[in-house]
């Protein structure tokens, strides 16, 4: 274990540009948000003073309407499509005027994240000190989200891309490529140059990430604009449990630092709301867990995949409804010719092992689960998922997704994606410390 640990650490400090870290080489080589997010817990444990100016950098780069974009793009490098030419953040009239950056967020990892800091933190007194200069940025990027991204006003945030969610290829998402039919665009893919194109999205699927993007730049990112005309218009059960978990951070560490009582009460009312919708919304009695909601249609996307149990990590089911989920987790992903857990349903014809977000396993959601289980007092199958994230990972190196059919594992090659990715290192050393 512990040379393990010692190379994901040396994977770290590779992929640390000075300030911040790329997700990994050559794929994706600018800053990333929910990636910052979780390298710094990975940093925590061994080198506080990274992780800290992880996310000092992250924020740097925030809107001032309190948007955080998902990529910084903090070199000129022309390896990535689409690059910081492309977005054009310059067209929303608040953008970053420091940085060029996206026009889309990811899901809000900084809240949970800073708590995490302070838990690992061996000077707490210190780390709560740099927790009040930066946490005010955070409360504003939740701002932002209840003020421009819940247009009903239920306490839950819409996203109006796909890239948006980090779960960037899910299947779930042929649902609303169905009811669009954007141009064939021309443009040379970067991803495919890096990685093997059977484990990336495909030509068509790009075509619809970048006509999404051009509705939202002829509104000059405008939010209103997007969730009137936006065909991807989804309420995420991962990206609003990261949200509510984050919610419930900052209630904490504001609580810690005290003198903050408006901003608790306000968290406290946003809590509420959202958890009460996110239950009556999301949860399809049926299937028996989460799913996603796609508001331009006004319908369930009823899949099931590994963000259907994200919001056990943030403590949003019952214990009846944690149980009913555990059943399916089990049941669909957790045979024993299975390494848990992929990311869609293995049951499915849309399922595919290989590719992206269509069903191999990932390590940042295995850890959310972890967490999550660990919570709820299912011990022994979130040691189940501890034991697997290790194992994937000490067969085949710190890739950035797995495949999940312990079968392919025999040679050490059933990792795909980018390798020596940080975010697989980071959460690994937190897994085992
Ligand atoms: C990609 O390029 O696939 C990225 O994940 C987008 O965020």
């Amino acid at each position: 274990m512990k040379l393990l640990e010692k190379k994901a650490i040396e994977v770290l400090n590779k992929n640390w540009k000075n300030g911040f870290s790329i997700p990994c080489a050559n794929l994706y080589p600018f800053q990333w948000f929910w990636d910052s997010g979780l390298i710094a817990v990975g940093f925590a444990h061994f080198d506080m003073d990274k992780a800290e100016k992880e996310i000092e950098t992250l924020l740097d780069a925030q809107w001032e309407n309190g948007f955080i974009p998902h990529i910084v793009f903090r070199s000129e490098t022309d390896s990535y499509f689409p690059g910081a030419d492309f977005h054009r953040s310059d067209l929303h009239p608040q953008s970053s005027k420091k940085y060029k950056t996206t026009g889309m967020t990811q899901p809000p990892v900084t809240g949970f994240v800073l708590k995490e800091l302070y838990k690992i933190s061996q000077n707490k007194v210190k780390t709560l000190s740099y927790i009040e200069t930066v946490i005010d940025k955070v409360y504003l990027n939740h701002e932002y989200f209840f003020n421009n991204r819940d247009p009903k006003n239920e306490g839950l945030v819409y996203i109006y891309h796909n890239w948006e969610s980090g779960t960037d290829n899910s299947p779930i998402w042929d649902d609303v490529w169905d009811t669009m039919n954007p141009p064939e665009y021309t443009f040379e893919r970067r991803d495919t140059t890096h990685v093997d194109a059977s484990q990336r999205p495909s030509k068509r699927e790009y075509d619809h990430y970048l006509h999404i993007i051009e509705i939202a730049k002829k509104h000059n990112y405008d939010d209103k604009k997007i969730a009137e005309l936006s065909p991807f218009l989804i309420q995420d059960p991962l990206f609003n449990a990261v949200l509510i978990k984050s919610n419930r951070s900052l209630i904490e560490l504001y609580t810690l630092i005290g003198n903050n009582k408006d901003k608790i009460k306000q968290l406290h009312d946003w809590q509420e709301k959202s958890i009460k919708s996110f239950n009556n919304k999301l949860f399809d009695e049926e299937i028996g867990t989460y799913v996603h909601y796609d508001l331009r249609n006004e319908k369930l996307l009823k899949y099931v995949s590994s963000s259907s149990f994200s919001p056990l990590f943030a403590g949003i089911p019952t214990k009846e409804r944690a149980m009913s989920m555990v059943k399916i987790m089990i049941d669909k992903f957790g045979g024993s010719h299975q390494y848990m857990c992929a990311s869609f349903d293995p049951d499915s014809e849309r399922f595919n092992p290989k590719k992206y977000w269509r069903g191999p396993v990932w390590v940042n959601l295995n850890w959310m689960l972890y967490r999550g289980l660990n919570e709820y007092g299912y011990s022994d199958l979130s040691e189940r998922i501890k034991k697997d994230t290790i194992e994937i990972i000490e067969k085949n190196g710190f890739y950035e997704y797995f495949d999940s059919r312990k079968e392919m594992h025999k040679n050490g090659k059933a990792g795909y994606g980018g390798n020596n990715f940080s975010w697989s290192a980071a959460l690994l050393i937190d897994l085992i410390h």
